[in-house]
């Protein structure tokens, strides 16, 4: 294998203990925790192992944590009024609304109701707009482009005059990861293009691609022979190919693959990202790494 692989799983345990350490010290010191809610609507088997894993990891380094889990038929109303109520409650640093909704509720209408200065996801309106404007006006970037970001960087593959080429324009990936990759500054500053279904030549793209990040949730979309050789190339697809028995439970589990051939592509990168173990475990990691932000932010020591 000629590529170095960068784990997400062992990041995450990194920046995990990095902010255990910070959390201990910030409740010495001013004698608070991070608050962070998450809020569940209906019974989604995805979301409820998403949140289940989240508030696992806030309890891991020292966050307050309240799981808010409501009923399938909980009104946008009711939940305009939770969100109010957590707006308004000073303990609560970050407030996490579990996508997807149900059908009768307006994701746009709730998102754009948490307070931008709670919004550790990143989603709101106003963290969209300070993500573009760049530096020092960025709260909350997005969980997995962050993610993608400290992955590159950690991995210390050079972003300062890269090619970078992204695979997808969804607002939670594309677009955000395309815009920070071009702005001034460290882990960044890269030239970017984004490439997409009315694309017309895919591969020409890809295969000037230094850093190449995939985000197309088609399962072997990249073909081995777009990559450039000692290129890095960061797979975010999660795509369910099939399933299997798990070794460790004995439980039905699914068969993952990314949107990279990545027995393939990693005897020709110099860096890949595998699926999973890869982009995945960085996006919870990067939303307690926003929670402790958001209270930093509140104590003046951001
Ligand atoms: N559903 C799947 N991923 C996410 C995420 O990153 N944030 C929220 N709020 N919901 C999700």
């Amino acid at each position: 294998m000629a590529a170095k692989l960068i784990k997400g799983t062992e990041i995450r345990e990194q920046i995990l203990e990095e902010i255990t350490a910070e959390v201990a010290e910030i409740k010495e010191k001013h004698g608070v925790v991070p608050g962070l809610v998450t809020i569940l609507v209906g019974e989604n088997p995805a979301s409820i192992s998403y949140v289940t894993l989240k508030i696992k990891t806030a309890h891991r380094v020292g966050f307050n944590e309240i799981q808010d889990s409501q009923s399938e038929d909980l009104s946008e109303e009711a939940l305009l009024g939770l969100i109010d109520k957590y707006n308004n409650d000073d303990a609560i640093n970050g407030i996490l609304v579990q996508l997807p909704l149900p059908k009768h509720i307006d994701d746009k209408k709730v998102l754009n109701a948490i307070d931008p200065d709670k919004d550790v996801d990143g989603f709101h309106p106003v963290n969209v707009g300070r993500l573009m404007i760049g530096g020092d006006e960025v709260k909350f970037p997005p969980c997995t482009p962050a993610g993608i970001q400290e992955m590159i960087v950690r991995a210390g593959v050079e972003t300062s005059g890269a090619e970078v080429v992204v695979v997808g324009r969804s607002n939670i990936v594309g677009k955000p990861i395309a815009n920070m990759m071009l702005q001034k500054g460290p882990g960044a500053n890269s030239t970017v293009t984004i490439v997409h279904t009315r694309t017309q030549d895919l591969a020409a793209h890809c295969k000037r691609a230094d850093i190449l990040i995939v985000a197309a949730g088609v399962p072997g979309l990249v073909k081995p022979e777009w990559i450039k050789p000692g290129s890095c190339v960061i797979d975010v697809g999660v795509n369910r190919v099939g399933e299997k028995i798990s070794e460790k439970t004995g439980k039905k589990i699914a068969i993952l693959s990314g949107d990279v051939d990545f027995d393939a592509a990693k005897e020709i990168a110099g860096y890949i990202t595998p699926v999973p173990g890869g982009v995945g475990p960085m996006t919870i990691t990067m939303l307690m790494k926003n929670t402790l932000k958001s209270l930093k932010f509140k104590l003046g020591i951001a």
